[in-house]
């Protein structure tokens, strides 16, 4: 299976308007992949349909050969929501037996996924008192537990300094060298570069996808953010 996520023909309305409208795109087993788009543009609730909590009013989505919110996916993917909450009263490592003990998730892959996010230093921290970039990367590792295949993460990197942005690219490279299958979004077209394939969005319809690459020699332009306009601008 070359796909972790495959997106046939989505349309998904929310209180009765179309939001989604004919959506369909792939992400191959291994890759990052991103969604960049305007804020409301829907990322949210795409995310939110592929895992499986959203209702679709039409179309397909398959996750690892089985169709969304079906319950043997539940551990295999993770999901980091667009304000993720961690107990700012709690410990690093308080914050994540917690999780693990709420998902069902072993012990052990907590001191894993510790060091993966390399919160080694900070475990008896509380999360209250951890910088900017050390709270990402607490976040990130709540949707790290259960050591899921698929992780999916909702503006993981939004009010991040860029240096800490680098930081939190590390881990999602780590991850991406262990096979896992990333999608993440974000309205900053900055880090499309990072991405290995793009979709981007606007207003609910796909405005284009293919690979950093693909899209600036499609539009002839040098910057993400150039090729981004260019696509709003095409007729
Ligand atoms: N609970 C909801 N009920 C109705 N409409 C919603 C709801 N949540 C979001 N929307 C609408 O859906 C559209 C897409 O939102 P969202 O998926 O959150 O976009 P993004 O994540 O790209 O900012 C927006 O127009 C927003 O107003
Ligand atoms: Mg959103």
């Amino acid at each position: 299976m070359a796909n972790s996520i495959v997106v046939n023909n989505l349309c998904v309305k929310r209180d009765g308007n179309p939001i989604i409208l004919d959506l369909s795109f792939e992400i191959r087993k291994g890759s990052i992949a991103g969604i960049l788009g305007p804020s409301g543009s829907g990322k949210t609730t795409i995310f939110r349909a592929i895992v499986g909590v959203q209702e679709i009013t039409s179309g397909k989505i398959t996750v690892l050969g089985k169709p969304a919110g079906s319950k043997d996916l539940r551990n295999r993917i993770g999901y980091l929501t667009q304000s993720a909450s961690i107990y700012a009263d709690l410990t690093v490592s308080e914050n994540l037996r917690y999780f693990s003990k709420i998902l069902g998730t072993s012990e052990i892959s907590v001191d894993e996924i510790i060091d993966l996010v390399d919160l080694g230093k900070n475990i008896k921290q509380l999360a209250s008192t951890l910088s900017g970039g050390e709270r990402a990367r607490l976040a990130l590792a709540t949707a790290l537990l259960g050591k899921p295949d698929v992780i999916i993460l909702d503006e993981p990197t939004v009010g991040l300094d860029p240096l800490l942005r680098i930081e939190l690219w590390k881990v999602f490279r780590l991850l991406g060298e262990q096979g896992k299958t990333l999608l993440l979004s974000s309205h900053s077209m900055d880090e499309a570069d990072l991405c290995d394939s793009l979709v981007l969005l606007r207003e609910g319809k796909i405005l284009a996808q293919g690979s950093p690459a693909q899209l600036k020699s499609e539009t002839g332009e040098t910057q993400m953010e150039s090729v981004f306009i260019s696509l709003v601008k095409k007729p």
